[in-house]
C-alpha cells in the first residue's frame, strides 16, 4: 500500500510508478532530507506536537536509516516514488507505526524545497573552494612567468605584447566574479521554506524559525506558497554555474591552441594529456576539450530549467520535480572540471622562447612607434598614418620594425631618433603599459597583490560557512 493510498481503489499502472518516479535521481538527497527531517522531529518535540519518547525513536530511526543507506543496504524502490516517501517507510520498517509521526505539518512539497537548498549550500562552499584553487594555479602560472612576454590578441591577430603573467590574472580575476556571483546567491538559497506545508502553512503549533535555527538557516521564506514553488535558487545557481563555464571553456580553447604546434606555446603535462589510437605520434589535450564540450550541457540545463517553470500557476506542481537531474549533473560537471583544472594549470610547461619569438617576428610594436612619435607632437591620427605605411614597407621587404634602419625610419619621418630601438624591444613595450591594470611587471604585481587579498576574502568566507553546512544531530 502506497502511503498516500488511501483514497484508491486500484493499484498505479506500474509504467505511472517508473514514469513519475524521482528516487533514481534525488537518492542523491537522501542524507539531506534526513537532515531535514531530524530539524522537523526535534521542533515537533519541542513544540509539544509529539511526544518526546516518540520523537526519540523517530530520530534514533533516522539515524539508522541514515546509515543504512549511506552503506547502500537499504533497498529504495520506485514503488515508494521519492527519496522522501522511501526514506520514510524504511523509517516505519525500523520502528513501526510511530515513524508515521514525522511527516506530522510536512509535506513532500516544503521538503523537497528544503532537501535542494542543503543540497545546493554544500555545493556553493565545495565549489567555491576548487575555484580558488583554480585561481592558486593560475596565480602560481602568474608567478612564475612575470617576464614571459607573449602576443596579445585581438580578433585573433597578433595585437600588443603582455605578460603571461597578466594573461593568467585575467582568469583570476574572472574565477573571482564567479566565486562573489556563488557566495552572494547563499543569502537567497539560505532560507527554510519549511512550514509551509503542501501550499498554505499548517494546522499544527509549528515554529518555523527554530527548524531554521537548527539548521543553521539565517531565516525562513516568508509566504507559503512562494516557498514551496520557489526555484529562482536553482536557475541562479545554473546561470551563475554557466559563467563559471564559459570561463573555463574559453580558458580550455586558448590550452588547446597554445598547445597546438601553430602555436606552440605551451605543453600540457602528460598526465593531462591523451593519445591516439591510430596515430602513435598524437598527444591531445582531451581535458581541456572535453570541460569546454561540457559547457554545452550546462547551458542545456540552465535554459531547461527556466522552460520548465516559465508556465507554472502557484504552487507546487509536479513538473518542478525537473529540478533535480539538471542541477545535480550541474554541480558533478563542475567539480570533475575544476577538480582536473588546478593540477592541470600547475604542471603546464611554459614555453617562453615561442612565445619571445613570436612576438618579435611580428609588428605587435607598431602601436609603440605611433605612440613614439606622439611624443615629439604629431597628433596620433597622424602617426597611426605613418606607421601603418611604415609597416607596409616592412611587409614587402621581409622586415619587421626593430630591422628598420635609421634612413629607412626617416623616409617616414624624420622625428624618429636612435632610441626607438630601445623603445620598441618587447620589454619597453610591455613595461610602457604603465597604468593600473596594465601589463607592465609592475602594474601585474600590483594586480597580483590585489587578487591575494581577495582570495584571503574568499578563503575566510568558505571556512565560516563550512561550518554552516556541517550540521550534527
Ligand atoms: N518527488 C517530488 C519532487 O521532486 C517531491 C514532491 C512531490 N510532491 C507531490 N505533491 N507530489 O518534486
Amino acid at each position: 500500500m502506497k502511503l498516500w493510498g488511501g483514497r484508491f481503489t486500484k493499484p498505479t499502472n506500474e509504467l505511472v510508478d517508473e514514469y513519475t518516479a524521482s528516487i533514481n535521481f534525488d537518492k542523491t538527497l537522501a542524507q539531506h532530507d534526513i537532515q531535514g527531517s531530524l530539524a522537523h522531529v526535534d521542533m515537533l518535540k519541542v513544540c509539544g506536537i509529539i511526544s518526546e519518547s516518540d520523537a526519540n525513536t523517530i530520530a534514533d530511526g533516522l539515524k539508522v536509516v541514515a546509515g543504512k543507506i549511506a552503506k547502500g543496504e537499504a533497498e529504495l524502490t520506485e514503488e515508494n516514488e521519492d527519496i522522501h516517501m522511501n526514506v520514510e517507510k524504511l523509517l516505519i520498517e525500523e520502528v513501526g507505526p510511530v515513524g508515521g509521526k514525522l511527516h506530522t505539518g510536512r509535506s513532500r512539497n516544503d521538503q523537497v524545497a528544503l532537501d535542494m537548498r542543503l543540497y545546493l549550500r554544500e555545493a556553493l562552499v565545495q565549489l567555491s573552494q576548487q575555484l580558488v584553487s583554480v585561481q592558486k594555479s593560475l596565480y602560481q602560472q602568474a608567478e612564475a612567468n612575470l617576464e614571459t612576454v607573449l602576443p596579445g590578441y585581438t580578433h585573433l591577430q597578433r595585437a600588443q605584447p603582455v605578460l603571461f603573467a597578466h594573461h593568467m590574472m585575467a582568469y583570476v580575476f574572472m574565477f573571482q566574479r564567479d566565486i562573489e556571483r556563488l557566495s552572494d546567491s547563499w543569502k537567497r538559497v539560505n532560507l527554510s521554506p519549511l512550514g509551509a506545508g503542501a501550499l498554505a502553512g499548517t494546522t499544527f503549533p509549528i515554529d518555523r524559525e527554530y527548524v531554521a535555527d537548527k539548521l543553521n538557516f539565517a531565516g525562513v521564506c516568508e509566504n507559503s506558497l512562494d516557498a514551496v514553488s520557489d526555484r529562482d535558487f536553482v536557475v541562479e545557481f545554473l546561470a551563475n554555474a554557466s559563467l563559471v563555464s564559459t570561463h573555463l571553456s574559453r580558458l580550455c580553447e586558448e590550452l588547446v591552441q597554445w598547445s597546438s604546434a601553430e602555436f606552440n606555446f605551451v605543453e600540457l603535462d602528460d598526465a593531462f594529456c591523451t593519445g591516439s589510437s591510430m596515430m602513435p605520434q598524437k598527444k591531445n589535450p582531451d581535458v581541456a576539450e572535453l570541460v569546454r564540450g561540457k559547457t554545452g550541457r550546462v547551458y542545456g540545463h540552465l535554459i531547461g530549467m527556466l522552460t520548465t517553470l516559465k508556465g507554472l500557476p502557484l504552487a507546487y506542481n509536479k513538473d518542478m520535480q525537473e529540478d533535480k537531474e539538471g542541477m545535480f549533473d550541474t554541480v558533478e560537471t563542475l567539480k570533475g572540471a575544476l577538480g582536473l583544472f588546478a593540477p592541470m594549470i600547475e604542471s603546464m610547461h611554459v614555453k617562453k622562447e615561442n612565445m619571445y619569438q613570436a612576438v618579435i617576428q611580428d609588428f605587435s610594436n607598431a602601436t609603440d612607434l605611433a605612440d613614439y612619435l606622439v611624443g615629439k607632437d604629431m597628433p596620433f591620427r597622424e602617426s597611426h598614418a605613418v606607421v601603418g605605411q611604415v609597416v607596409l614597407y616592412c611587409i614587402n621587404n621581409g622586415k619587421y620594425l626593430l630591422d628598420l634602419s635609421m634612413d629607412e625610419f626617416h623616409q617616414f619621418s624624420e622625428l624618429v631618433g636612435e632610441d626607438i630601438y630601445d623603445a620598441l624591444s618587447p620589454e619597453a613595450v610591455v613595461n610602457a603599459r604603465d597604468v593600473t591594470g596594465g601589463t607592465a611587471k609592475n602594474r601585474v604585481e600590483q594586480q597580483m597583490d590585489n587578487a591575494t587579498k581577495l582570495i584571503k576574502i574568499s578563503e575566510k568566507w568558505i571556512h565560516d560557512h563550512q561550518t554552516l553546512i556541517e550540521v550534527d544531530f
